[in-house]
């Protein structure tokens, strides 16, 4: 289990993970979608922005407005922006915030990108599928967006929103639910410490092709000693297996 603070803690980094992770979290959320095409004049979504660990870096790299930071505890959005920005990025960034906190979008935009990190680690399956779809129907047509979700067993307590403790769900439980919902998706091996990023378009030609996700959406901090599970290769080879044999019909 990730050891997060508990609500109300004084730390806006520890609130939103392991602090000896709130770097690295921020600069990998920026890898993948800059990976992925991000460019300045996108409109980004950061769904449960938390302190802006990953809005540090987002927020100077898009052009004015382009923004969107959504998170109900607006004391970590400003506590991120006194302590890792300075409050002249309001004036030269000009970020969006909403506060509004019932897995819906706040903003009126259709967006080129989103990214929900470590928000559906922590849902029951009802209000997963609610923030996956409001996130899926506030994409532009060409739109990407890349959430995190921890693989293990079916979640089966009873709080829709467990912090700081996890939510897990089996992967024929995850793409149940993404083809549900009509979504292009597919699972990235993407290196996350403790959980899985999966990536979710309207349009199946929008996303990365299999071979892509496997050469060049990794991730990986190389030469690591922080991160030594990182399975490139046995991840990657135990993939490549099950897609040949599928294509086998085995
Ligand atoms: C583990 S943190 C991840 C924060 C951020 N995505 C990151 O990677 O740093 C989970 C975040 O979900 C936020 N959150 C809690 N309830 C939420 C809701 N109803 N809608 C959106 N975000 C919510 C918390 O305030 C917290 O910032």
């Amino acid at each position: 289990m990730v050891n997060l603070s508990k609500v109300g803690d004084q730390n806006y980094k520890a609130y939103v993970g392991p602090l000896d992770r709130y770097d690295f979290m921020g600069a990998t959320q920026f890898r993948l979608l800059s990976t992925l095409g991000l460019r300045s004049h996108h409109k980004l979504l950061d769904f449960g922005c938390g302190s802006l660990r990953a809005g540090k870096l987002f927020i100077p790299y898009l052009d004015a407005s382009n923004y969107f930071g959504q998170d109900p505890n607006q004391s970590l959005i400003d506590e991120g922006i006194k302590k890792e920005l300075g409050e002249s990025i309001k004036d030269i960034k000009k970020p969006n915030f909403s506060n509004l906190d019932n897995f819906e979008v706040g903003f009126n935009e259709k967006f080129d990108f989103a990214v929900a990190q470590s928000i559906f680690s922590h849902t029951n399956l009802q209000l997963t599928k609610k923030g996956l779809l409001a996130i899926y129907n506030a994409l532009s047509d060409d739109g990407l967006a890349v959430v995190t979700i921890i693989e293990g067993n079916d979640y089966k307590g009873v709080q829709e929103w467990s912090y700081p403790e996890c939510t897990t769900y089996q992967p024929s439980t995850i793409k149940h639910v993404m083809n549900e919902m009509g979504f292009k998706w597919r699972r990235l091996y993407w290196f996350h410490p403790s959980q899985t990023w999966f990536v979710i378009a309207k349009k199946k030609s929008r996303l990365p092709s299999f071979l892509d996700t496997l050469f060049l959406l990794g991730g990986e901090e190389v030469g690591s000693s922080a991160y030594k599970k990182q399975h490139f290769l046995s991840n990657r080879l135990f993939s490549i297996k099950k897609k040949l044999k599928r294509l086998k019909g085995l």
